[in-house]
């Protein structure tokens, strides 16, 4: 019986399309993980799905003036078709909408319950009375008792990670109106995972014997440390799957309650259109259970679900819990309301055909240990150094040659000498170092495994000139050839989980019919026999040149600016009376001369005519104006500015400038055609 294995992968909520760091943080390892389990043999279910209850989907709702039900449809196949686009391979991706995960959540919550494995409290709870509306998880914001950040959810902190009940935020505001919540007392279901407090430290000790990551073990331990609580397992709210009792109406699972019970429906519903039993895949103790996540889902993986599951009886509890860290950005976190993301949606309408291209660099360069940074510019290196000039090129050379050859029939070995052998035993030594990356959820470590077999392979054909032995050592060329092309075919196989589309276009250009597994290259098998006839060759990467890499830069600083125009747009300032505002000594002057000032990059030193007199004024607009461009201009001056001091001038007043959409700044001017122009009064 070959080894089974359920892996799940997070699932997404559907109130957008996902962007790189949700496939760098969990669907690419995950989807590698789950390909190479497959060529080793393995029995694997590898389950997704959108989670499509929660607040976040009711809040976009809310503000399109849709249905919450029409959100999770919309982003439901666009997160479902980009996934698969990426070759993200999973046996069923499904929905917590669907019938089965409403019936699946509803009988587990009925279990428990029947168990006695809750407690039910009245207690009061945050409410907004001009909402009517209790306030939970992203409808309340607040001070996280734990780490003072002052943003928290109801229900975690974004800065620490901390779960907490929404009555425990400091200073709580109401999300919806921005009020200060009341009290309203309420019925809930709650998991006292105090209760499983003892069995969870213990289970994670034990586990944690297998290579946890340190981050998600030292994370469950300082949970447990600080002691586990009751949590409630119900809410006040309409969207979501309703509490399956008498006496709750109106109420309904929380979403954290409900979204992991979707990884056993979504392997029901595969069972079931396979015609298989789905209860071994979560309930055979010798079946091994992964879950790949984010690292801002630890405690509901790691104590929540764990907690109910246990509470329920007849499950496994996973086996390693392999979260990753954060991908910033060009040095920024990733943020969807500042649209400071790469969507994956964009990213296939520019980048068409390079999926492999996006893998290969968020593997490479994956969150693993730490929070990492994807740039543009690394991503264009990587495809360029990396992909086209040793992974293709190595290809492409051996390929061409043999079709140069030999009509593109794989040639004999005449004669194998050590370097040769050193070949074949790199390659099959190769599956046993990336077996041992990958079993320890090393990623960026294994895909440079790939790339060492093309590198060496480049080394090999640079160092043993078939090109030059052609006319003198025919018979030489011959084995060279032969020992690059088992090289090439044991790359095609051993890199498909992580560039899969790739690998499949390799193998066809090898004519590999037969799928390959990883077994034959671990045993140091050949795969292309003489006389075998491969196919036509064509270019495995191209070349990203500047400008692509330009345009997205650029489309990175249009998010940065408009995230900054309307930041000042939106700036709230205290409302002023019409006196304060009549102080304002507010003129059209006309510049009249201009110079630089000495070590000051961006400020010009400006005589202004502002009627009856001429002032200085030190301006910050180097960096869009130059000297020539400024003399004669009518501009908006506040002429009874305090004088300060700037880089020993005195500054007498201040030019009004505002923002172009490029972010450059420039005049507020005064379109006027008087002749006696200065000092007119501005009002
Ligand atoms: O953080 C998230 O995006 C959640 N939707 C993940 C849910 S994973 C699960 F348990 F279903
Ligand atoms: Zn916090």
């Amino acid at each position: 019986m070959s080894k089974r294995y359920t892996l799940t992968a997070a699932l997404p909520y559907t109130n957008g399309p996902i962007h790189i760091g949700h496939l760098a943080g969990v669907y690419i390892p995950a989807d590698i993980y789950a390909r190479y389990l497959r060529l080793k043999g393995c029995d694997v279910a590898f389950i997704c799905g959108s989670d499509e209850h929660g607040v976040p989907i009711t809040i976009k709702a809310k503000n399109e003036g849709v249905t919450p039900q029409d959100v999770v449809d919309r982003y439901h196949k666009i997160i479902k078709d980009s996934l698969k686009e990426f070759g993200i391979s999973f046996d069923n991706y499904s929905r917590t909408s669907a019938e089965i995960h409403h019936k699946t959540a509803s009988d587990f919550f009925k279990k428990l319950h029947k168990k006695g494995a809750f407690i039910e409290e009245i207690s009061d709870q945050l409410y907004d009375a001009e909402a009517k509306q209790f306030l939970a998880d992203r409808f309340v914001i607040g001070t996280c008792p734990k780490c003072g950040y002052t943003e928290s959810y109801g229900d975690q902190c974004e800065a620490c990670g901390t779960s907490h009940n929404a009555v425990d935020l400091i200073n709580p505001k109401s999300a919806i109106s921005g009020n200060i919540p009341e009290l309203k007392s309420t019925k809930h279901w709650y998991l006292p995972l105090n209760d499983h407090q003892e069995f969870l430290k213990s289970w994670i000790e034990l586990e944690n014997k297998h290579d946890w990551k340190p981050n998600v073990y030292g994370q469950c331990m300082s949970w447990i440390n600080d002691g586990l609580r009751p949590r409630a397992v119900t809410r006040d709210l309409e969207w979501g799957i309703p509490v399956p009792l008498e006496g709750a109406e109106g109420k309904v699972l929380y979403v954290w309650f409900d979204a992991p019970i979707g990884y056993i429906s979504s392997t029901k519903e595969w069972a079931l259109s396979k015609g298989k039993d789905w209860e071994p895949y979560w309930k055979d103790k010798e079946t091994t259970l992964l879950h790949f996540i984010g690292k801002d889902n630890i405690v509901f993986h790691c104590i929540i679900f764990p907690a109910m599951l246990r509470a329920e009886g007849s499950y496994i509890l996973p086996k390693n819990i392999p979260a990753n860290e954060f991908l910033n950005l060009e040095g920024q976190k990733i943020s969807t309301s500042k649209n400071w993301a790469v969507w994956l949606p964009e990213y296939l309408k520019e980048f068409p055909e390079q999926q492999d291209v996006l893998r290969y660099v968020l593997t490479a360069t994956a969150p693993e240990t730490k929070d990492n940074d994807f740039t543009w510019k690394d991503f264009q290196a990587r495809n360029n150094n990396e992909l086209v000039a040793i992974y293709g090129n190595f290809i492409n050379r051996v390929l061409v040659l043999t079709h140069k050859y030999y009509g593109g029939q794989v040639p004999s070995v005449t004669a194998l000498n050590s370097t040769d052998a050193a070949i074949f035993k790199l390659l099959k030594e190769t599956p046993i170092a990336l077996q041992s990356s990958l079993e320890r959820f090393r990623f960026r470590e294994a895909s440079q495994l790939i790339m060492n077999l093309a590198r060496s392979g480049n080394k090999y054909l640079a160092d043993e000139e078939p090109w030059k032995l052609i006319k003198t050592n025919p018979d030489r060329v011959q084995t060279i050839m032969n020992v690059a092309l088992q090289l090439a075919a044991g790359i095609s196989v051993l890199s498909e989980p992580f560039l899969p589309t790739t690998s499949k276009k390799l193998q066809s250009m090898l004519n590999l019919n037969v799928k390959p597994t990883w077994g034959f290259i671990e045993k140091g098998q050949h795969l292309l026999a003489p006389k075998h006839l491969i196919g036509n060759v064509s270019l495995l990467f191209n070349k990203i040149e500047d400008s692509q890499i330009e345009i997205q830069l650029q489309k990175l600083k249009l998010s940065k600016i408009s995230n900054e125009m309307e930041t000042n747009t939106i700036k709230q300032k205290p409302i002023i009376s019409y006196d304060d505002f009549s102080k304002l000594n507010l003129r059209v002057g006309v510049i009249l001369k201009a110079k630089k000032l000495p070590k000051a990059k961006r400020l010009l030193v400006l005589d202004v005519d502002i009627g009856d007199k001429v002032i200085i004024i030190v301006s910050g607009i180097a960096k869009d104006y130059n000297i020539e461009s400024v003399i004669g201009q009518k501009v908006t001056v506040l002429c009874n500015l305090c004088p300060r001091n700037l880089r020993g001038v005195e500054s007498q007043g201040m030019i009004l400038m505002t923002k172009k959409a490029d972010g450059s700044s420039v005049f507020v001017q005064p379109d006027l055609n008087h002749s006696s122009i200065p000092g007119l009064i501005i009002e």
